[in-house]
């Protein structure tokens, strides 16, 4: 019953896609090739041209130039109807006085495939889903989640090739949201079917996926697994986008022969690519920072301007030669109240590069 892949071709390929409505471009010549049994997640801000690169997928949009293949053929030409990708809207659009059970094997009654298999089939996607024992009831009678596997279970009995999710979770409410996360990649992961994931939400593309692709004003800026993406941004837009960012100049040059950043009189690390005599742009994360007591050699010098208790972490505004910081540290720390003055450090690794200071 799982969509085993049939070809060694990856399962969408978009080469050289252009389109604009009207004047307006919505997506600027993106290239994008997602493997067999991916789960590919497209994240970026709103009107960043998600949605249409998705809908250009299925078919219900077609590019102004450029090409797309799915399993190796070329469908750029291709409707919907003929394509074997199903798409997951955020409204769920299932019949609202149909059963379940009617709603998940309405597709392949529309398509004559026999009422024995139409049985089966639903049955065996409804476990899957975890809605088997609502089968029976309406639509219109299940909870907002229920709906979602609903919806799911209507796209996956057609054992798409791919299936395409358009901010499937954005309804639900958090705490469901989250769980629902967890279960849609369990879902993926058990039937190897090629999942393309839009979101909007950075911290739900970091869990779920395999790879994730960054848009930007049409653009993809960067693909990449989550720990790339998160751990060396390719860009300042996606550093900012992915993840809390402390970023700042610093003034490049040799101390104690060492190519070196220098801020409040101290050396920092800075990328192998900053070059003496130049300002460069650096950034760390939250979460790499380290926070002691004031003093440290080789460190920033701050003061502490707030301290948050969030549960599992504590959470400091530091104000420094460099602006304001943001330090997360373990809850079980020392805390330092608002008021006391601190060092800040962190590994060379955590540094990002933002490149050359424009002055
Ligand atoms: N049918 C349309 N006609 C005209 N412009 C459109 C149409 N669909 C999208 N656009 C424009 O194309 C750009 C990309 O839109 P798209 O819906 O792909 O963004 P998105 O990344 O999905 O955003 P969101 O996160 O808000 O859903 C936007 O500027 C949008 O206004
Ligand atoms: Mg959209």
């Amino acid at each position: 019953m799982s969509a085993t892949p049939d070809s060694t071709s990856p399962a969408i390929e978009l080469v050289g896609i252009e389109k604009a409505y009207g004047q307006a471009p919505a997506v600027r010549h993106l290239d994008l090739t997602i493997a067999q049994g991916e789960f590919f997640s497209l994240l970026g801000p709103s009107g960043c041209g998600k949605t249409t690169t998705l809908r250009m997928m299925a078919g219900f949009e077609f590019p102004d130039a450029g090409s797309i293949r799915l399993d190796g053929h070329d469908v750029t030409e291709v409707p919907a109807h003929r394509r074997q990708v199903n798409l997951v809207f955020q409204k769920y659009e299932l019949f609202p006085h149909m059963t379940v059970r009617r709603n998940v094997g309405y597709g392949l009654k529309v398509r004559r495939v026999p009422r024995a298999e139409i049985d089966d089939r639903v049955d065996e996607m409804l476990e899957t889903v975890g809605v088997g024992a609502f089968a029976d009831r309406r639509a219109d009678q299940l909870s907002g989640g229920q709906q979602q596997r609903v919806a799911l279970a209507r796209a996956l009995v057609n054992r798409p090739r791919a299936l395409l999710l358009d901010e499937p979770l954005s309804a639900l409410d958090v705490k469901l949201r989250k769980r629902m996360q967890l279960e849609l990649k369990s879902i993926q992961e058990r039937l190897g079917t090629t999942f393309v994931y839009v979101t909007h939400d950075q911290e739900e593309a970091l869990l779920m996926s395999d790879r994730i692709g960054i848009m930007n004003d049409g653009r993809l800026l960067q693909v990449g697994t989550p720990r790339e993406i998160y751990g060396t941004p390719a860009d300042p837009f996606v550093a900012d986008f992915v993840g809390e960012l402390n970023a700042f100049e610093v003034e490049v040059r040799k101390v104690g022969g060492r190519v070196s950043g220098v801020v409040d009189g101290s050396p920092v690390d800075v990328p192998s690519s900053a070059s003496t005599g130049k300002r460069w742009r650096i950034a760390v994360r939250p979460e790499r920072m380290e926070v002691g007591p004031a003093g440290r050699k080789d460190a920033l010098h701050g003061r502490v301007t707030e301290l948050n208790y969030l549960g599992h972490t504590l959470q400091y505004s530091v104000e420094t030669a460099v602006g304001e910081l943001v330090v997360r540290a373990g809850a079980g720390d020392v805390e330092r109240e608002p008021g006391s003055a601190v060092s800040i450090w962190w590994a060379a690794d955590a540094v990002i590069d933002l490149g050359e200071a424009t002055p």
